[in-house]
């Protein structure tokens, strides 16, 4: 059956997370790289501790735990105001240039949208706010209902749950292969938008389609292509 339903991740998928390595490599220089690399795997880390352990905390509280830590483990000084700024950058992410459109092309097909996310609910609607994307979203989910995070499969279920589909109907996308891997596991149609050219996860998931940005995504959707041609 064609898609009917396509649920985006929203970190690096939809909202451009570079503006956040930028101002750290300005906060700490010669760091900020190393700084959002290890920032971003304890934060992932720390999402995924927390739901097997069953001790949920918020994805902002995480994702300030796993900075507080990482200075911690490279030596670096963060003040409050440092903290609070790389923090806030956060709140204010800009979408990826082709977000916007890819959301009106698919509205414009008929497809229902969604957003489902490890961001809590206030971190989410800030910046989908920002982006003007509120009216082409059907919903904006964040795995803060069920208090796990991905690749729970309670945390996938709130796609099928809200729309009243079957998760084979839908199509998750997602920039973070994990996220494909767990999202295929559940049961959906997935597509990567690899845009950091990354291998795929060594976990036995083909994605049903892949891409480096969200306009191979339109090709992908219209004519099933699974692979977009790479750039000569
Ligand atoms: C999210 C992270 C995983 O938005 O990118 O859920």
């Amino acid at each position: 059956m064609a898609i009917q339903a396509i649920i985006f991740d929203a970190y690096g998928t939809l909202f451009d997370v570079y503006s956040i390595s930028a101002l750290a490599e300005r906060l700490f220089p010669g760091d900020g790289k190393a700084l959002a690399e290890l920032w971003r795997d304890k934060q992932i880390e720390y999402t995924r501790l927390r739901t097997l352990s069953n001790t949920y905390k918020p994805f902002w509280e995480i994702t300030q735990d796993a900075l507080i830590f990482s200075c911690r483990k490279l030596g670096l000084d963060l003040t409050l105001d440092a903290q609070s700024q790389i923090m806030g950058q956060y709140a204010e992410l800009k979408a990826f240039p082709e977000s916007l459109a890819t959301l009106q092309t698919l509205r414009g097909q008929g497809k229902k949208l969604a957003i489902l996310s490890n961001g809590n609910p206030e971190m989410l609607d800030a910046v989908v706010q920002a982006a003007g994307m509120q009216t082409l979203l059907n919903a904006v989910l964040s795995v803060h209902a069920v208090k796990k995070f991905k690749t729970a499969p309670e945390a996938y279920e709130l796609g099928p749950d809200t729309f009243g589909m079957q998760a084979k109907d839908m199509l998750f996308v997602s920039s973070n292969a994990w996220d494909v891997c767990g999202a295929a596991w559940f049961g959906y149609q997935t597509f990567w938008v690899n845009r950091a050219t990354a291998p795929m996860e060594e976990l036995g998931v083909t994605p049903s389609g892949s891409g480096s940005t969200l306009n191979d995504l339109l090709d992908f959707v219209e004519t099933g292509k699974r692979q977009a041609p790479t750039p000569d």
